[in-house]
């Protein structure tokens, strides 16, 4: 690990109000988990095994990861998966891919496959249900790529659905 490149595991807790979530649905606990950049220079093992046992100790109803998954090459994505496999989420765990994920669509692929064999479910413009149909999960391709599409979620919800989206 790079000392001068990843800086301490920090935890920041956030309340988001969303407007008309179903009494159901309230007090549930998401953990977000962002910018990885396994390539071996910047996050160590280390760091990550305690942020994903930060991340279990707090018993989350659903895991949120954001990319940057790699940095350049993605073929360290199989290792970084074997790690995020030990996730713990009650309703699963999820996932958006950043600019450094896409640099070309094999090497996007390359990470979604990845990912999907840690049985962590990869949004591209996609919608969610893993607490059933009255809160979505959307998950938007990244904000740099061409396919940036949040029309497409907003036109399938329509207005009255609550919803609860991440971009990297
Ligand atoms: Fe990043």
């Amino acid at each position: 690990m790079h000392r001068l490149l990843t800086g301490p595991l920090t935890l920041e807790r956030v309340t988001i109000p969303i407007v008309g979530l179903s009494p159901d649905h309230q007090g549930l606990r998401l953990v977000q988990l962002s910018d990885f950049h396994w390539d071996g220079l910047r996050l160590s093992p280390w760091l990550l095994r305690r942020a994903i046992a930060q991340s279990n100790a707090m018993t989350p109803d659903l895991v949120m990861l954001t990319g940057d998954f790699v940095t350049k090459e993605p073929t360290p994505i199989h290792e970084l998966a074997r790690h995020l496999a030990t996730l713990e989420s009650r309703y699963g765990v999820y996932a958006v891919l950043g600019n450094h994920d896409n640099f070309s669509l094999k090497e996007r692929l390359t990470i979604i496959e990845g990912l999907q064999q840690a049985g962590i479910q990869v949004l591209w413009n996609q919608i969610a249900y893993p607490l059933g149909p009255g809160l979505a999960v959307v998950g938007l391709a990244d904000l740099w790529s061409r396919e940036f599409a949040p029309a497409l979620a907003i036109r399938v919800l329509g207005p009255p659905m609550p919803a609860s989206g991440a971009v990297s």
